[in-house]
């Protein structure tokens, strides 16, 4: 089982689409190629500000018109989190910096990757936060994702065959 936790600052935007975007990628490679990689997804937020929220009305909107139907409700980063998850994924340099400075156990450090260092389309370090823009913002945030995620699928595919 390889567990992965994206993450954002208020779970409610980018995070939760990563996990969307990444949920349906498995289930398409288990149905159409026979896929039985077990993977563990979840997200949450460096923030609890909107803890118990479902995605941003926007987002859910704009993933939705591109077919994801996988919402979680967001939920801050826990300190197990660093024990419970392989790979560790923020979305900005913020939330790389904030989740080194709440990683319990420096052996963890390595677990904390940026999301757009999977990327092989975009040429970005990292995933912009829409949340104060116009509703381009989250379909460039999506297909953003959509590149990274199939990015991180491959590489996790090709580490364990
Ligand atoms: P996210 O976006 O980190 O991608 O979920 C944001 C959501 C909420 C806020 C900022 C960014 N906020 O300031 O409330």
């Amino acid at each position: 089982m390889i567990n992965l936790l994206f993450v954002c600052l208020g779970n409610i935007c980018r995070s939760p689409a990563a996990e969307a975007i990444m949920t349906r990628i498995i289930q398409e490679e288990s149905q159409s190629k026979g896929s039985n990689l077990m993977i563990n997804l979840d997200s949450a937020g460096t923030s609890s500000f909107h803890c118990g929220q479902l995605p941003d009305a926007r987002m859910r909107q704009a993933l939705s018109s591109l077919g994801y139907t996988h919402f979680s409700r967001s939920r801050p980063v826990e300190t197990s989190d660093f024990v419970d998850f392989d790979l560790i994924l923020a979305m900005d340099r913020s939330n790389f910096e904030n989740l080194r400075q709440l990683c319990p156990n420096p052996k963890f450090l390595t677990k904390i990757k940026m999301m757009c260092s999977y990327c092989t389309q975009f040429d970005t370090e990292q995933v912009p936060d829409p949340y104060y823009g116009g509703e381009d913002g989250f379909k460039h945030v999506i297909h953003l994702l959509e590149d990274a995620c199939r990015g991180l699928w491959v590489e996790i595919k090709d580490s364990v065959v």
